[in-house]
């Protein structure tokens, strides 16, 4: 199993952003996780395509798109000329999700769907073969710094089942409150990316949180 980490730029210091993706890519993430909110979706505002332009010439790892934002479609190619390699959305925010889907990767970009705490896997039934990944949310959508919710284990190891079932390569993501103290249980259950904001930007040392990150995964 390949791991990939993800931190979240929703928890790095926007006053000086350029200079924390370009650290924290030097510290080892394997993708910049990049959470826009539109205060409909979720009770937020953060950063949108403009955005993710200017960092996009920064960095070479994958720009992990994650739009918590209604309508979705409206703004997805905006987001492929911007330099998003993956966007992931949310079932609720899209009245046709099977559509957005496939606008995502006309646009070129790899597509995911999120699942929230509550949301049930059923919505995976008849799209996993064009998915390429799949994000289940162990917080509710809207903020960085909030506690994983365990339930969201039994949902990952669901997930993971359903993956090997469609026998493709379909990534299992997992966001909120992921941490070095938990980040092998997530892995255990089957996550194999782990988003992970305020555990890697709140540290002070951005390299040897994710090397302890590592650690830990190099013991599932
Ligand atoms: C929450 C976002 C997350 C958030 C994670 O809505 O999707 O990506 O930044 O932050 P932490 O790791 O602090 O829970
Ligand atoms: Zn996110």
């Amino acid at each position: 199993m390949s791991y990939r980490i993800a931190p979240s730029i929703l928890s790095a210091n926007f006053a000086r952003l350029g200079e924390e993706v370009e650290s924290v890519v030097a510290a080892g993430a394997d993708l910049v996780h990049f959470d826009v909110m539109d205060n409909h979706y979720v009770p937020n505002l953060t950063i949108g395509p403009l955005v993710c332009e200017a960092i996009r010439p920064l960095v070479k790892v994958p720009i992990d798109v994650h739009l918590m934002v209604r309508p979705v479609d409206r703004i997805v190619p905006d987001f492929a000329k911007a330099g998003a390699n993956i966007i992931s959305f949310h079932p609720e925010a899209s009245d046709h999700v099977d559509r957005t889907i496939g606008l995502i990767r006309e646009q070129g970009c790899k597509a995911g769907l999120v699942l929230n705490p509550a949301t049930p896997l059923s919505h995976l039934d008849h799209v996993m073969e064009k998915l390429d990944l799949i994000l289940i949310m162990s917080v509710n959508p809207g903020f960085g710094g909030q506690q994983f919710i365990a339930g969201a284990l039994r949902k990952l190891a669901a997930v993971r089942e359903r993956v090997r079932a469609a026998g493709r390569d379909i990534w299992v993501e997992v966001d909120g409150g992921i941490k070095v103290e938990n980040i092998g249980d997530a892995a255990r259950a089957g996550a194999d990316t782990f988003v992970a904001g305020s555990a890697i930007f709140g540290s002070k040392d951005f390299k040897a949180t994710i090397t302890a990150m590592r650690a830990e995964l190099a013991k599932v």
